[in-house]
């Protein structure tokens, strides 16, 4: 198949160009090659290119920046997917948007599942709610990827920043009232990579199974990076006081993947020994 990914510089963009290279011929454009909110780039690159499949990870990710930039929230995490979109519309190309599980308001007491309705409490959580309502407003053939709590070796992520802050301090306190599922990135693309040949097209849950806090997580990266002389400390939401508001509770059901059997995600603690290599 032909690929265009975009955000491909990310840390799941780059993930997807590894991965998916092997056994397609895939074009990955970053921020700097393709701006997806600059409307006229967008469609001479899709157009030059008619891809089969285009895996739509750019976006605007930094979680409390979006609460001081709406515009910018707004601008890359819609209106850019949107341009994205009505280009896959043209060029007969398969959507793939990649979703967060902050577009839901956490107020549920067990996993979401693909039919819940989104309830974002975040401007980060609007604006990535509004691209997946574009996306389905132009498109028929699409995939929707709802995801969350993203690691791997590459980019900016929770783990990366327990370790370097376990280099930094002797005490680091993490919140324990939000309750999610890690997601380690090379998992991630494997399943969309499965999904992406079904032609079972729709909304699905993809992240690995299982739930913790953050408090949890932090724990358990010390623990396998066999780091025994820093102190995680659990702290509430409100002590850390973000500008952004956070689902207290936002664990993934993978229904549809396991329901169409496409594929069956590891337990996140699994997972994450697996990226220190135990
Ligand atoms: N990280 C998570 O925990 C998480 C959880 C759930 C869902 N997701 C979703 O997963 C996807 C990938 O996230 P990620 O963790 O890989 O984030 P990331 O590392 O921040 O990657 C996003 C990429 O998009 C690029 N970008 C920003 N604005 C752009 C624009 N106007 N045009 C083109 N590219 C632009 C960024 O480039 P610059 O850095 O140069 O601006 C960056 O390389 C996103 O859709 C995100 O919403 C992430």
């Amino acid at each position: 198949m032909k690929i265009l990914i975009t955000g491909s510089k990310g840390q799941l963009g780059s993930e997807f160009v590894d991965r998916l290279s092997e056994d397609n011929e895939v074009y990955g454009f970053g921020h700097k090659e393709l701006d997806v909110t600059d409307k006229i780039y967008v469609i001479d690159i899709i157009s030059k290119i008619i891809p089969d499949v285009i895996i739509h990870s750019a976006a605007f990710t930094n979680v409390d920046g979006c609460e001081s930039d709406i515009k910018t929230a707004f601008n890359v995490n819609i209106i850019g997917t949107g341009n994205v979109a009505i280009e896959s519309k043209k060029n007969k190309s398969t959507m793939v948007y990649i979703n967060t599980d902050y577009v839901f308001d956490g107020k549920k007491n067990s996993p979401y599942i693909e039919s819940d309705i989104p309830n974002p409490i975040s401007v980060y959580g609007i604006s990535k709610y509004g691209g997946e309502l574009v996306v389905k407003h132009f498109l028929d053939k699409f995939y929707i990827v709802r995801t969350s709590w993203l690691y791997g070796k590459r980019g900016k992520n929770f783990v990366n920043t327990i370790l370097r802050l376990t280099k930094e301090k002797n005490e680091i306190k993490v919140v324990n009232d939000q309750v999610g599922s890690p997601t380690y990135v090379p998992d991630l693309a494997k399943a969309i990579s499965a999904l992406i040949s079904t032609k079972y097209y729709g909304t699905y849950h993809i992240t690995n199974s299982g739930e913790c806090s953050w408090y949890e997580f932090a724990k358990k990266i010390l623990k396998y990076a066999g780091i025994k002389n820093v102190k995680v400390t659990p702290i509430s939401t409100e002590e850390l006081n973000k500008p952004a508001h956070r689902p207290k509770y936002s664990v993934l059901k993978n229904l549809n993947l396991e329901k169409k059997k496409i594929y069956k995600m590891r337990n996140w603690e699994l997972a994450l020994r697996d990226y220190f290599g135990k």
